[in-house]
């Protein structure tokens, strides 16, 4: 017996305790199965939780409506919730765990009278890889169990690991009454624990994703030595059949689901390349008896925001929504197809709040309107997705929106300077986000929202990889978002991004020498494939150039932001600022 009855007597235990806080009509035990999930559908398309689109142009897809005050991720009301308040960092809202277990269990109380309780046993990552970790969300939500569904391996394969490990992240959703008043997403990192109340959307309900594959995965990583992080996963195959895997992380709406799906252009489809992709959101890495990094997507789907989704931006993204895809909060045309701005075709008849569209209302599709869909029904879907071992990354790359100073690409010297850049990534808001041009809002490893612990703390532990055996991948900087004296952008993006990647893996391989500067190291004359390149020369030298006077201020103001988490920023980082400084 053992572990191996006691950990289903765990999962038994909670699930009865939660029962009787929260009073539901009826308890489901979810066995991921199609029956269930045609049942599930048929039980939303009855209730109105789900309206059918156009089902010859888009088969087995449905449309959701949120309730308008419920349309995003609400960090003022999500909190990491550890014993000392140091340990979640001034980067976190932070609870004593007494206090919010008392606060939410108070809102959780017959939180579920009339409504069905479902269980849901899940993996975050192949069923049977040593890197993925799993959980069971306990929720009232027919539309969460559905979500949950698409976006991890859900149902019996991960109830019986859980019997076989007896250890999995416990997730209690309840939709509450959906006042905000009354909306709380709580993280217990120490107990392995998430609540969240009174939010029905994605990011707040759909605990396997940032709530556990993040906030939780990262703290868990930390005691165990390994990351979990907010970055795309993408394999790159040259023309001799070599794959080189890379992994990006961008602050939210700065390109990772386009670079994971990157359509390459004209030159270099002819020359034989391709591109996979492993994940577009997650990466959970984990050092190799190789020394390597070795890292899995912990999703098995794509939630991802719908405008700007188009034939021109990203094909394959417009590709894998084509059947059995889930569209929240978009608005819907005349014959019943999904519609968002950047389509870029059709018209919207209805609004993402079912009003017939009128312009003076705003877009018609929420900003953040989403779709969930598999990662399977991507074409450029990597098989390897599925390994056990998961895939070996050659490079790691931090990007951000920089209208000014960062050049187009470049290296960091070594491993503790790649940190740096990291911990210094920041992105510039834009007058359509803020109302403040220009504003820098720094978002390390573009983990802000997501780090479960104290940021200082998680750049010791990035820090302490660099040992005796690792073969670390290198690390670079990319900014894809220039703009010129007229606010146009200097580089043309999306599939001319492979020039870039290319570049990465010439480096990695040592086929490139790159040019050194202060900040790092920069293609060198000729190095980067500029073959049909529709931009002038000029301006290619423009995005490469390292403007020395506006590093020296760029590295004060990243040494103002260093201080700001106090004396556990670990010293060795303040020793690299220092060093590219006097550089
Ligand atoms: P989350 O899923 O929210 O974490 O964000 P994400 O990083 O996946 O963002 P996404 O790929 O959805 O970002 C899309 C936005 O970035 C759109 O506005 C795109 O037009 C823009 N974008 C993506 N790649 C490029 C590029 O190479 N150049 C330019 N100029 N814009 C790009
Ligand atoms: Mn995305
Ligand atoms: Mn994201």
């Amino acid at each position: 017996m053992g572990s191996q009855g006691s950990s289903l007597e765990a999962l038994n235990r909670w699930v009865d305790d939660v029962a009787r806080l929260t009073e539901p009509a009826s308890v489901v035990w979810c066995d991921g199965s199609d029956a269930e999930y045609a049942r599930l559908v048929e039980t939303m398309l009855a209730s109105g939780d789900l309206l059918p689109l156009n089902e010859k142009t888009n088969p087995r897809s449905y449309l959701h409506r949120s309730h308008p005050s419920d349309v995003a991720r609400v960090e003022h009301l999500t909190f990491v919730c550890t014993p000392e308040q140091d340990d979640a960092g001034p980067n976190n809202h932070w609870m004593a765990p007494a206090e919010a277990h008392a606060k939410i269990d108070a809102l959780f109380e017959g939180a579920m009278r009339g409504r069905t309780m479902y269980v849901i046993p899940y993996c975050m990552g192949p069923i049977d890889s040593p890197i993925a970790r799993c959980g069971v969300e306990i929720t009232d939500s027919p539309y969460v169990v559905a979500n949950m569904r698409i976006m991890t391996r859900m149902g019996a394969p991960a109830l019986a690991r859980i019997e076989r490990e007896g250890r999995f992240v416990k997730g209690l959703h309840s939709t509450g009454d959906l006042d905000p008043e009354r909306r709380f997403i709580m993280h217990f990192p120490d107990e392995l624990a998430i609540k969240s109340i009174g939010s029905g959307y994605g990011g707040n309900a759909l605990l396997g994703k940032k709530c556990h594959a993040l906030r939780i995965a990262s703290h868990q990583a930390r005691r165990e030595g390994w990351l979990a992080e907010h970055m795309l996963i993408v394999g790159i195959e040259n023309p001799k059949g070599e794959k080189h895997y890379i992994a990006a992380a961008f602050p939210s709406a700065c390109g990772k689901t386009n670079l994971a799906m990157l359509i390459p252009t004209e030159g270099y489809r002819e020359a034989g390349w391709k591109v996979w992709t492993v994940g577009d959101d997650i990466c959970w890495m984990t050092p190799g008896e190789d020394g390597r990094l070795w890292a899995i997507n912990p999703e098995a789907g794509y939630f991802g925001v719908a405008p700007g989704t188009g034939a021109n931006t990203n094909p394959a993204a417009l590709e894998t929504l084509g059947h059995d895809a889930i569209f929240t909060n978009t608005a819907v045309t005349a014959d019943g197809r999904p519609w968002w701005e950047g389509l870029g075709e059709g018209e919207p008849k209805t609004d993402w709040q079912g009003r017939p569209f009128d312009a003076a209302n705003g877009p018609a599709a929420h900003p953040n309107s989403r779709f969930t869909v598999s990662a399977r029904q991507c074409p450029s879907w990597a098989p390897e997705s599925e390994d056990a071992a998961g895939v070996p990354i050659s490079a790691i790359v931090f990007g951000g929106r920089r209208p000014s100073l960062v050049p187009l690409v470049f290296e960091a010297k070594d491993w503790a300077h790649g940190v740096l850049v990291g911990a210094a990534m920041g992105s510039e808001t834009t007058a359509a986000a803020t109302g403040a041009v220009g504003v820098l809002r720094r978002d390390s490893m573009a983990m802000k929202p997501f780090c479960g612990y104290n940021f200082a703390d998680y750049f010791a532990h990035w820090l302490s990889f660099d040992k005796p055996g690792a073969k670390l991948p290198r690390i670079f900087h990319v900014n894809w978002f220039r703009k010129d004296a007229d606010g146009r952008f200097m580089w043309p993006g999306y599939g001319e991004n492979l020039r870039v990647l290319d570049w990465m893996i010439q480096r990695v391989e040592g086929l490139a020498k790159g040019e050194d500067t202060p900040i790092g190291i920069v293609p060198a004359a000729g190095e980067l494939n500029t073959d049909g390149l529709a931009i002038a020369p000029a301006t290619v030298d423009d995005l490469l150039h390292v403007d020395i006077d506006g590093w020296v201020e760029e590295l004060n103001h990243i040494g103002l932001y260093l201080d700001t988490y106090g004396p556990r920023m670990p010293e060795r980082l303040k020793a690299e600022r220092q060093r590219v400084s006097d550089a």
